[in-house]
């Protein structure tokens, strides 16, 4: 109640200060609206997850009867320099990027200091530049150790004494600085229960080799994603499952527990350990609640996944851009380092959904509908 009053709150600001007024981008616009004040710009529309950012972003909007522009970046640096560039040149205030790739987009952000234009990292951290004002985000690492407790309770299920159960690992792309705090996270959890003898991993010899030691460097962590990397990309997740599954003997199948780092990747992984017929039966991860891993948790095919409400996060990104244009300095409940300054940021908190709380969390609350989804 209390978040839905702050929110009209909010787009009562955004009205008086036209903050999202007239602009050509996706939306609907008000006439004789002024210049556009804010864009955002987002990673791919080739992944369901940014696709609902859009969406989610054009609902609060629209609400107040603005516009704003929302470009895609497409997996590409360059582009989004473009894309930042083009919101500068058209006068905006203040610039909310997800980055495709942390540092790189660096350069993009530095432009847009040097236009007096404010930088709201969304979702991804913008790495090694002084060049961000500020970052929302959900907590990242939560987000892994939810994908590491879910094996883990599964693995131990009645039985404090399992030992040897077969683990893979799988991580997001290494320019996503997110896929270092997933990891960390899932890391934190599972490493215990590598270290004991509960899990053997089976597809990293980097993991193997540093299963005693509970903190990894950066370095350290970066060596495991290098092997166990998706790239965030479906056809590279599934490839490398099966290229996995081709060099596993029979006894690394059997009962197995795969810790993959989002949806989209854990459909392809999921598809691809299924079609094994030495592997009986599986529990995988995943998280952001798109919708065809919720009909997969549904039929049974994909365990668990890591709901992050993007509503949360727009409501956020709003209430900051808010805070800038108005000269002041949005609220924050921590810093994160983005290797040149510490980051003034709110996090938000993260939901573990499986078949025994999907509807209650997805359908019940009202984020999606019944109709979407068959066998409810
Ligand atoms: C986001 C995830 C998303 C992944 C791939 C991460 O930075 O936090 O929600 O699944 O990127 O796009």
């Amino acid at each position: 109640m209390k978040r839905i009053l702050f929110f009209v709150l909010v787009l009562t600001i955004a009205l008086s200060t036209s903050l999202f007024a007239g602009g050509d981008g996706e939306g609907s616009g008000k006439s004789g609206a002024k210049g556009l004040a804010v864009g955002v710009v987002l990673p791919t529309k080739d992944e369901p997850r940014w696709i609902q950012d859009e969406q989610r972003f054009k609902d609060a909007i629209k609400k107040a009867g603005y516009t704003v522009e929302i470009l895609f970046s497409q997996g590409d640096s360059a582009r989004e320099k473009a894309n930042v560039e083009a919101l500068i040149a058209k006068g905006v205030k203040v610039i909310i990027l997800c980055p495709h790739d942390g540092a790189a987009a660096g350069a993009a952000a530095e432009a847009a200091a040097n236009a007096g234009v404010k930088v709201i990292s969304y979702d991804r951290l913008i790495r090694d530049t002084a060049a961000v004002d500020y970052y929302v985000t959900f907590d990242s690492v939560a987000v892994g150790a939810a994908f590491g407790q879910y094996l883990v309770d599964k693995a131990m299920g009645m039985d404090d004494m399992a030992k040897g159960k077969n683990l893979y690992l799988y991580a997001g792309a290494a320019s996503d600085n997110n896929a270092f705090l997933f990891f960390e996270g899932a890391w934190s959890v599972l490493q215990p229960k590598i270290a004991d003898g509960t899990f053997v991993v089976r597809n990293s010899s980097e993991a193997v080799a540093m299963k005693g030691k509970a903190m990894l460097s950066r370095a350290e962590q970066g060596k495991i994603i290098g092997q166990v990397t998706t790239n965030w990309d479906f056809n590279v997740a599934k490839n490398l499952a099966e290229a996995n599954l081709t060099s596993a003997m029979d006894d690394a199948k059997g009962e197995v527990y795969i810790a993959a780092p989002n949806d989209g990747t854990a459909r392809a992984i999921a598809d691809a350990f299924a079609a094994d017929p030495a592997v009986e039966m599986f529990y995988i991860t995943g998280q952001d609640a798109e919708k065809a891993s919720v009909q997969y948790i549904i039929d049974g095919k994909q365990s668990m996944t890591v709901f992050k409400d993007v509503r949360m996060l727009v409501n956020d990104a709003i209430k900051a851009a808010v805070a800038l244009l108005e000269g002041g300095s949005p609220s924050a409940t921590g810093a994160y380092n983005n290797g040149a300054k510490d980051v003034p940021a709110i996090q938000s908190e993260v939901i573990t959904v499986d078949k025994m709380n999907v509807k209650m969390k997805l359908i019940d609350s009202g984020y999606y509908k019944a109709s979407d989804f068959k066998g409810l």
